[in-house]
């Protein structure tokens, strides 16, 4: 369990309304989870997808990250704990419109104070991996939605973060451009990052794993995490563990996926 979310509310009161952005939701999201979260409009998608992000603090509930408990963090250790563990990819790109996208994507670095030199290396490295190789030193304004995309993509994962959220990813794109992000997506997906995503469109939710549908601020579908959720190590004398995640090797015993198959040697 990476995060988790224990009946969190977002109200708003306005004038004599109170809006309940978010009411009452509790959620678990598993390592390797890819979610995608839908709903009609304001139907409490984007305010969840903040507060999940410890972008924005809750009316009530406890938000637990990686088992540390951040529903109280100030703005400081928002900022810091967002830095190192979260990635946000949002439908406007919000990218800095005359900064290139080295620059960009080198950004997150320079405010964790890594040094120059990496920064560079890793920037290039990771454009180099959304097939932006050759745009490195383009502005905003020099690329096509999909590129300022994939440049946001990869702002989003240079400080290889726990879990990344993104908020209509493909809205402003045109279907073309819309798969290639889906496309990056499903292949961090398949390295094992946590995605959790919210889209409009049906046929980009059923490229995701585990489908949450949001109605009046709370969650009224959710198809269920493929991940263990008790991710149980046993470890004694006799065990040894060959890859964190999926294989367990005992003398007597073969655990050959957490999940589905323990095979007893004779
Ligand atoms: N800062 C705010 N002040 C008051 N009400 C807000 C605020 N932010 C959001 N809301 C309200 O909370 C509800 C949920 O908004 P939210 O942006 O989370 O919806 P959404 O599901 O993302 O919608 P969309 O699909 O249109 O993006 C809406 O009724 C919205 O008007
Ligand atoms: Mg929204």
């Amino acid at each position: 369990m990476i995060l988790k979310l224990i009946n969190v509310s977002k109200h708003y009161q306005l004038g004599n309304n109170l809006i309940k952005a978010l009411n009452n939701t509790s959620v678990e999201v598993n390592e390797g989870d890819f979610i995608s979260i839908m709903g009609p409009s304001g139907s409490g998608k984007s305010t969840f997808l903040q507060i999940a992000s410890i972008l924005a603090e809750p009316t009530s509930g406890q938000i637990f990250l990686k088992d540390k408990d951040v529903t109280s963090y100030n703005e400081v250790e928002r900022a810091k704990i967002r830095n190192q563990e979260i990635g946000f990819i949002f439908q406007q790109f919000n990218l800095l419109a005359r900064t290139s996208a080295i620059d960009n994507v080198a950004l997150p670095l320079v405010y964790a104070g890594v040094k120059n030199s990496q920064q560079i290396k890793r920037a290039t490295e990771i454009l180099t991996k959304v097939g932006l190789a050759e745009r490195l030193y383009n502005t905003p304004a020099q690329l096509s939605g999909g590129q300022q995309q994939r440049v946001a993509i990869a702002r989003a994962l240079i400080n290889n973060p726990s879990i990344i959220f993104a908020d209509e990813p493909t809205g402003n794109l045109d279907s073309k451009s819309g798969d290639e992000i889906m496309k990056i997506l499903q292949n961090l997906h398949k390295e094992g990052k946590t995605i959790v995503m919210v889209t409009h469109e049906e046929d980009i939710a059923q490229l995701a794993e585990r489908q949450i549908v949001f109605k009046d601020g709370e969650i009224v579908f959710d198809s269920g995490s493929k991940k263990s959720q008790t991710k149980k190590i046993i470890k004694t004398k006799n065990t040894k563990i060959i890859n964190k995640n999926t294989k367990i090797i005992n003398k007597n015993t073969k655990i050959i996926n957490k999940n589905t198959k323990i095979i007893k040697k004779k």
